[in-house]
């Protein structure tokens, strides 16, 4: 398939690449590179350093039918979005619109769209988030992504999509910085032995899913999956306290970390009920968090230049 990967220069968007590239797609990456890094890169990826609300867009698409769009290239900052609504705006919501609409018009025939499920359902019980639940973003990053859902399945009549709702993505190439990247912090804060600070009590749960396997949702959406959206996650809640203490286990730290007062917004339970994506994708997470953490505490020990100040 001839594909094109919004921020493909970018964590996720990146080990999709590989595995695109790795099955034989062609792969034509858009990226600003204001997050993402060449070097993420896999050579024969086509790169084109461009804002996706750039109107050059439109000769991109000229230039070559895709078959597929698969929209990475987000601003992820939650703080920022805080601070700054009305530039996630501009990009989450109006970005994806404009690449909607060239896909439609260029007869693109499947839209793939990265939302996340830790940012729109706020408070989650038990049983995990359900695609069904009503939706409480609890930052302008997460009423972007849920406004962007409701224009990807607007164009749904003539552009098959499907929107995966991410937990908390991990894993090798993550920036310190952004929506999840408390593991990536935490090994930074380690390596570089800094002293690790929680915020809150360190109690609030999140659901850490291993790029890996979001790159599996990736590679079973081309195929299926069509005008649905899915959670993908592991309903596993882990404490921010056990995922220290486990990191500090492998990396043979023995100091304690420092407690600051909770950030606002802050949500105390996360968790997503992925078993949508089991009955229509055919995925399901097969990672475990301790093998996902030893093999990225690895990655960044041998990459300590990767790290860069949070
Ligand atoms: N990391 C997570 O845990 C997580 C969870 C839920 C959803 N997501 C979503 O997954 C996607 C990828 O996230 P990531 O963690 O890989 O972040 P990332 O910052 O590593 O990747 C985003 C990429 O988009 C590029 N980009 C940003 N603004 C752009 C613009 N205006 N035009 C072109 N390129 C632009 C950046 O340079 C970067 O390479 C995002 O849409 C994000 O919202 C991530």
């Amino acid at each position: 398939m001839n594909i094109l990967l919004t921020g493909g220069a970018g964590f996720i968007g990146s080990h999709i690449v590989d595995a695109y590239i790795a099955d034989g797609h062609d792969v034509t990456v858009i990226d600003d590179l204001s997050k993402g890094k060449k070097s993420n890169l896999h050579p024969a990826a086509r790169l084109i350093v461009m804002d996706v609300r750039d109107p050059g867009l439109e000769d991109v698409f000229t230039a070559s039918r895709f078959d597929v769009v698969n929209h990475h290239a987000a601003q992820i900052d939650v703080r920022r979005s805080v601070t700054e609504p009305s530039v996630d705006a501009s990009i989450n919501i109006l970005g994806t619109l404009g690449l909607l609409v060239r896909s439609r018009a260029h007869g693109v025939k499947k839209f793939i769209f990265a939302s996340s499920g830790g940012a729109i359902y706020g408070e989650c019980g038990d049983q995990g988030a359900s695609e069904g639940d009503l939706l409480r973003p609890e930052s302008p990053y997460g009423v972007g992504k849920a406004s962007a859902e409701l224009y990807v399945r607007l164009f749904g009549e003539r552009l098959p999509y499907t929107i995966l709702r991410y937990a908390n993505v991990y894993g090798p190439r993550q920036n310190p910085r952004g929506e999840a990247g408390v593991i990536t912090v935490f090994i930074d804060q380690m390596l570089t032995r800094q002293g690790t600070t929680i915020y809150g009590t360190g109690e609030q749960t999140r659901d850490f899913v291993h790029v890996a396997d979001v790159v599996d949702a990736n590679r079973a959406a081309l195929r299926g999956g069509n005008n649905l959206t899915l959670n993908i996650g592991t309903r596993v809640e882990t404490s921010v306290n056990a995922l220290y203490k486990t990191l500090a286990r492998l990396d043979g730290v023995s100091q304690k970390p420092k407690y600051a007062p909770a950030r606002s917004g802050e949500i105390e339970r996360s968790l997503l009920n992925p078993a949508n994506a089991l009955r229509h994708l055919g995925w399901h997470p097969t990672r475990y968090l301790e093998q996902g953490l030893k093999g990225t505490l690895e990655y960044f020990r041998q990459r300590k230049e990767a790290l860069v100040p949070a």
